[in-house]
């Protein structure tokens, strides 16, 4: 009996540890030595979780919230903090209250420095070619396949989420942003922060506010009134703040008139907390903290990533009392909330394996929807198997894979950079290829054909084998990364006068373009087909070769407008250019001078800009081809209900998905002669097949905002209506009057 008893016990003890393991779900387990605390109560809203936490920390556990604890890997030779994920940032946890660390990485495109861990991570298509599909299911998707892969990796806070307008075409962050429009922009980020915390993983949305370009980024000051800020780059923000809610807004190194973003109370307190009832925080861009107490009290909630103000001056200032407890109350309640509002608390992180297939599959379709076709003479695309029987392909590492773009968007390639795999890991400023070769998908889409491929750095070879093809395809790069702009629009390494060669060899030439943003094109006239495929991600190649051979059918549409050169620019030369530090590495030092940058018709952002200013650009916002043609047609407008209504015929005999854009003229009174966009829809017809579309204007996004009261206005007037399948191809214009 005894001993009967005693083997049981001895089973139990054996089989215990794997029972616990068999029993619990990986995403839902608590540690075994998890003790329960009255805010685990799933039922309580977050903010009263994060209080009842509160109530209980100590003085030094609310210091050790509102800043990180040094660079992780981000510097050579900074020590790791114990306990770090090995990210961009690092905030270590409470145990004794269950709290969690804020692991937190780099995320724009992906998931940025795995390979430092030995994982993998999916490279998505650019932000800026997200924004190119108009497809908020797209947008979602990008971020739960960001979310998801951070997760498995041991993170749960992402910071990505780019969104500062294409104000300045040069920029070298434009691939990691959502172009020049706040609406499409605001709408995109929006839904791709949803799709990151629909994981469990807290979300951000950078870099607030105006850091539009890379020269003298850490010192410009942007100066711009309330009017043209609101209704421009904060419209942007404010629109995919309130849609996500996310749990972080990181401010920005540059300064918006005189103040820090970091410390610039108008943007932070004022609009950001108050107007748009931001609950989660504020942490600052890397080392763009430069005070305690005026970035305390004007908003900034945790910096980023030490402590060089946020630890012991922080504490000096709140026993001096020049920051209130109240304050740091609230820094805290804002980063207990969100991670009770996120889950990250309760569906703690647990690592696992990211997979590449679903990753991949995901990455191409959204790379399918986000490649433009430019330019199509005379039906040159698609190719026919079988009919080009010698295609050149030339320039741009066709062959072996697609561009990435930089900086701390940069994401690891599984084996190395494809264009020099012996070299492996990613170096900051060296262009980084995938390996996803178009000449391998072309090869299988056109088995028949003679595929061959040449480097392009020759161009009396890259003639030669032009000529002696049926259709040439140029593969034309641009590589663009954090920290630098670009100096010009033109393409770099003497790649226009390669395609123009090859150009002048074949009349069939194609040009692919793997660029960060818009590029100036000399050689346009010269050839056929011009496909616009950004940074295209993991699945790039195949998605190419997809869009050449038809396939599948380009539906992408420019969310940015390109300009024929500089001088149809704002601003032909970069502002700060001449000052910016030429050696480094990083917009120019923290030392350089402070340039003042006033946007020329700041409130004209984008294509507005274009019009009011009667440029012609090369590519207009909203351009962009299909393989299919599409009429739209009954145009009916409501003004009660505001709402617009039109059909769209699919006239072709393929399928193909278009985005029908609205735009809307405000009451002259406003004083704003130009297009807004204010509603899309993106949708599938088959040949022959057409659809009524209804899109209600949003008031929000045709207001005006009054300087002086400090508020919107939905002006009262007629309204002109303008839909179509790009800013300048209106097929249906009307007009709807809005009483007061
Ligand atoms: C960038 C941020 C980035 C941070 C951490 C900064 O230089 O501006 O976008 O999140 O570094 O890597």
């Amino acid at each position: 009996m005894v001993l009967t008893r005693f083997r049981l016990v001895l089973a139990a003890a054996l089989i215990a540890p794997f029972s616990l393991v068999t029993l619990c779900p990986a995403q839902k387990a608590k540690p075994a030595s998890h003790v329960s605390h009255p805010w685990d109560d799933k039922t309580l809203s977050p903010d009263r979780r994060a209080d009842m936490v509160l109530e209980q920390m100590t003085l030094e556990e609310k210091l050790g919230m509102v800043h990180g604890i040094g660079w992780g890997v981000l510097r050579e030779g900074a020590p790791y903090p114990a306990d770090s994920n090995h990210g961009a940032g690092y905030v270590p946890g409470i145990a004794r209250l269950g709290i969690p660390k804020i692991d937190l990485a780099d995320s724009a495109v992906g998931v940025r420095m795995s390979a430092f861990d030995g994982r993998y991570s999916t490279l998505l298509p650019s932000a800026l070619a997200l924004a190119s599909t108009w497809d908020l299911d797209a947008a979602h998707l990008y971020g739960e396949v960001i979310g998801r892969e951070l997760r498995a990796q041991g993170y749960n806070m992402s910071i990505g989420g780019g969104m500062d307008l294409t104000r300045e075409p040069r920029n070298g962050r434009n691939f990691e942003y959502a172009g020049e429009d706040p609406v499409l922009a605001g709408n995109m980020v929006g839904r791709l922060a949803m799709g990151v915390q629909s994981q469990h993983v807290m979300g951000d949305i950078k870099h607030y506010a105006l850091n539009d370009q890379e020269t003298l980024r850490n010192t410009i000051n942007v100066v711009m009134d309330k009017r043209a800020m609101r209704e421009t780059d904060l419209l942007a923000f404010e629109i995919a703040i309130k849609m996500a809610e996310p749990a972080g807004v990181m401010c920005s190194y540059n300064k918006v008139n005189g103040d820090w973003a970091c410390e610039n109370d108008y943007l932070l307190n004022q609009v950001l907390k108050k107007d748009w009832g931001f609950k989660g925080w504020v942490l600052s861009d890397w080392e763009a903290t430069h005070s305690t107490v005026k970035a305390a009290n004007a908003g900034l909630d945790q910096e980023m990533p030490g402590e060089d103000y946020f630890g012991q001056k922080l504490k000096d200032a709140i026993t001096a009392r020049q920051v209130s407890m109240d304050r740091l109350n609230d820094m805290n309640h804002r980063i207990l909330r969100s991670m009770f509002a996120a889950g990250v608390i309760d569906y703690p992180i647990q690592r696992s394996v990211v997979d590449p297939f679903k990753g991949k599959e995901d990455a191409q379709h959204i790379a399918e929807e986000s490649i433009v076709l430019l330019k199509n003479e005379g039906g040159q695309l698609p190719l026919v198997a079988g009919k080009s029987r010698r295609i050149a392909l030339i320039g741009g590492h066709a062959d072996v894979g697609v561009l990435s773009g930089g900086g701390s968007a940069q994401v690891d390639a599984p084996g190395g950079n494809a264009i020099d795999p012996q070299h492996g890991g990613t170096v900051w400023g060296k262009p980084v290829y995938f390996p996803s070769s178009p000449m391998k998908a072309i090869r299988k889409l056109a088995p028949s054909a003679s595929v061959t491929y040449i480097s392009g750095d020759d161009t009396a070879s890259a003639a030669t084998a032009a000529k002696d093809a049926d259709v040439a395809v140029v593969f034309a790069t641009q590589f663009m990364t954090e920290g630098a702009d670009a100096p010009t629009l033109s393409l770099p390494d003497e790649q226009d006068a390669l395609i123009s060669a090859v150009a002048a060899a074949n009349p069939h030439t194609i040009v692919v373009l793997e660029t960060g943003g818009p590029v100036s094109m000399p050689w346009l006239a010269n050839v056929s087909a011009v496909l616009a495929a950004w940074y295209p991600g993991i699945g790039g190649g195949e998605s190419i070769a997809d869009l050449l051979f038809g396939q599948a059918n380009p539906s992408a549409k420019l969310p940015i407008t390109f300009a024929k050169s500089e001088s149809d620019l704002p601003e032909p030369n970069i502002v700060g250019w001449a000052e910016r530090y030429p050696t480094s590495d990083n917009g120019g030092p923290r030392h350089a001078p402070s340039v003042d940058l006033h946007y020329k018709d700041s409130l004209a952002v984008g294509y507005r800009w274009y019009e009011v200013n009667k440029r012609q650009p090369l590519f207009a916002f909203g351009h962009g081809l299909s393989y299919t043609t599409f009429q739209y047609s009954t145009l009916h407008v409501d003004g009660q209900t505001r709402t617009v209504q039109f059909v769209v015929t699919n006239t072709g005999k393929l399928p193909g998905a278009e985005v029908a854009q609205l735009y809307v003229r405000l009451p002259q009174a406003a004083g704003e002669p130009f297009q807004r966009l204010a509603g899309w829809e993106r949708v599938q017809l088959a040949s022959g097949e057409k659809r009524t579309i209804t899109i209600k204007l949003n008031p929000a996004w045709i207001s005006t905002f009054d300087d002086k009261a400090d508020r919107w206005q939905l002006m009262p007037g007629d309204y002109g209506i303008e839909v179509g399948g790009a800013s300048d191809a209106i097929s249906l214009k009307g007009t709807i009057h809005f009483s007061e």
